[in-house]
């Protein structure tokens, strides 16, 4: 029996990757004032997306995943987020017109600001500083009074995340996502990658299929799915002063539910049996992720598992593998065979980025793209080779025409990354780069369902 969870009763397990705050009545009264705020989402929403997810843990779906590694104070624009937003789904569509699956949408978005670092400290010409964690606990400015962690960064969290979701809602129902403006999703700077003309072509029978369907009488007014879109928001719950103060009953059930996100993720480094991020998510009714890297063994997984989903209901869990394109394929079969073996539902999602992280020759942190589609190609073997259904895609994306990982059709050298390298974290890739993915996955989504069916 596991012992009765509150929303603080994380604070007696192992916290780590969290900061120190020094004034501890300035982290109460932030605390206290977060716990006032609006909900960001509601349980509803959660629930929601928790149905739509059972869907991808069936094979009837797939989950695309993506956004920033880490967002930024600096970087909040409206048309940061719309260009983000578009080339998801620019994405959402490529995925399901090759595949004929639903595609559920989830940003990393709205809240994807804390981050887990390697070392406790940077050091820059001989001078050592605490790490930058994430604008919502410290600033990446390379001085002691910036990376001195600041509740108050909390609130100004909040409220861009407020904002942000507010201009995601809009543009989700409110006409922008409407497939009749497919061909307007597409930016200028992509005119350059061949696969934004294989876009073009693939919006003009986009345009005709809703042509036709416009004569039977189907349209935006009779159909709303095709007028509007859901979108579902996530990040990385590893802020949980932050967390628990946005911790809700739901009236309606009476389940906690973590009102900051739709989705939260465990990352990799805090997924340990004991961890006061997994004591946290246990308890909360929203869907969960959990990173599953190299170092993870099938029985810590599974003991995890029955932990996080004792009553193993589908769409609860997302096992995000993240495991580097020469690993993937010795690492995840001992996983994928151990979960059929003990029969819990989950989703599997790829994360191609975090395991193929390289510095180039110049110092940028960067990834290759051939590195990226290898993990995907190997992940999608996997679970050829072993019955289970490759379901989702986890990405570290952006609508920005940045260059911080190398290659793509559009090819980005070592040397032009320094051209326009703005990630706060993580090297992410470019809208022209997110849309190749989009179309090889596709591809290989389809070998994969191909086979499935002719097995069915
Ligand atoms: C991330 O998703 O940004 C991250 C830190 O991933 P991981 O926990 O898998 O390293
Ligand atoms: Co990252």
């Amino acid at each position: 029996m596991a012992a009765k969870w509150t929303p603080d009763s994380w604070r007696s397990q192992k916290g780590i990757q969290m900061p120190f705050y020094r004034d501890a009545d300035a982290l109460a009264s932030v605390e206290a004032q977060l716990g006032q705020f609006p909900p960001l989402v509601f349980a509803g929403e959660a629930r929601n997306l928790k149905t739509e997810l059972a869907k991808v843990a069936n094979g009837e779906a797939f989950l695309l995943q993506g956004g920033d590694c880490a967002e930024s104070f600096a970087e909040f624009h409206p048309n940061n987020i719309r260009d983000t937003f578009r080339v998801l789904l620019q994405m959402a569509v490529v995925l399901t017109f090759a595949s004929k699956l639903p595609v559920v949408k989830v940003g990393r978005m709205a809240g994807q600001f804390a981050k887990p670092r390697s070392a406790d400290t940077e050091v820059i010409g001989g001078v050592e500083l605490p790490s930058y964690r994430g604008d919502n606990v410290n600033d990446i400015a390379f001085t002691p009074e910036s990376r001195e962690p600041d509740p108050a960064r909390m609130v100004r969290a909040y409220n861009q995340s407020a904002a942000t979701l507010n201009l995601l809602r809009a543009f989700s129902t409110g006409g922008y996502a409407s497939l009749d403006r497919v061909h307007g999703w597409m930016l200028d700077f992509m005119g350059r990658s061949p696969w934004a003309a294989k876009f073009e072509q693939m919006a003009d029978q986009i345009g005709q299929a809703l042509d036709f369907m416009r004569a039977c009488g189907l349209s935006a007014e009779t159909v709303p799915q095709l007028g509007g879109t859901s979108f579902y928001t996530s990040h990385e719950a590893l802020l949980l002063p932050f967390e628990q103060a946005m911790t809700r009953q739901d009236s309606l059930t009476g389940d906690w539910y973590d009102t900051s996100a739709h989705m939260l993720w465990i990352g990799d480094r805090t997924r340990f049996e004991g961890s006061a991020h997994v004591e946290y998510l246990r308890g909360i009714g929203n869907p969960i992720g959990l990173k599953c890297g190299p170092t993870l063994e099938p029985d810590a997984l599974l003991r995890l598992l029955d932990v996080l989903n004792p009553q193993r209901e589908a769409g609860r869990i997302t096992l995000i593998t993240r495991y580097g394109h020469d690993k993937i394929e010795a690492g995840l079969p001992k996983l994928v065979r151990a979960v059929l073996r003990e029969g819990h539902p989950v989703i599997w999602s790829c994360d191609p980025m975090h395991g193929n992280v390289i510095k180039a020759a110049n110092g940028y942190k960067t990834r290759p793209f051939e590195r990226i589609l290898a993990e995907v190609r190997g992940f999608f073997a996997v679970h050829r080779a072993e019955g289970s259904f490759g379901g989702g895609i986890h990405a570290e994306m952006t609508g920005q025409n940045v260059t911080e990982c190398t290659g793509g059709a559009i090819a980005i050298t070592d040397e032009g990354l320094a051209d326009r390298y703005h990630t706060h974290c993580d090297p992410r890739l470019n809208a022209a780069q997110s849309l190749e993915l989009a179309f090889l996955l596709a591809e290989m989504l389809n070998e994969e369902l191909k086979e499935r069916r002719a097995a069915a």
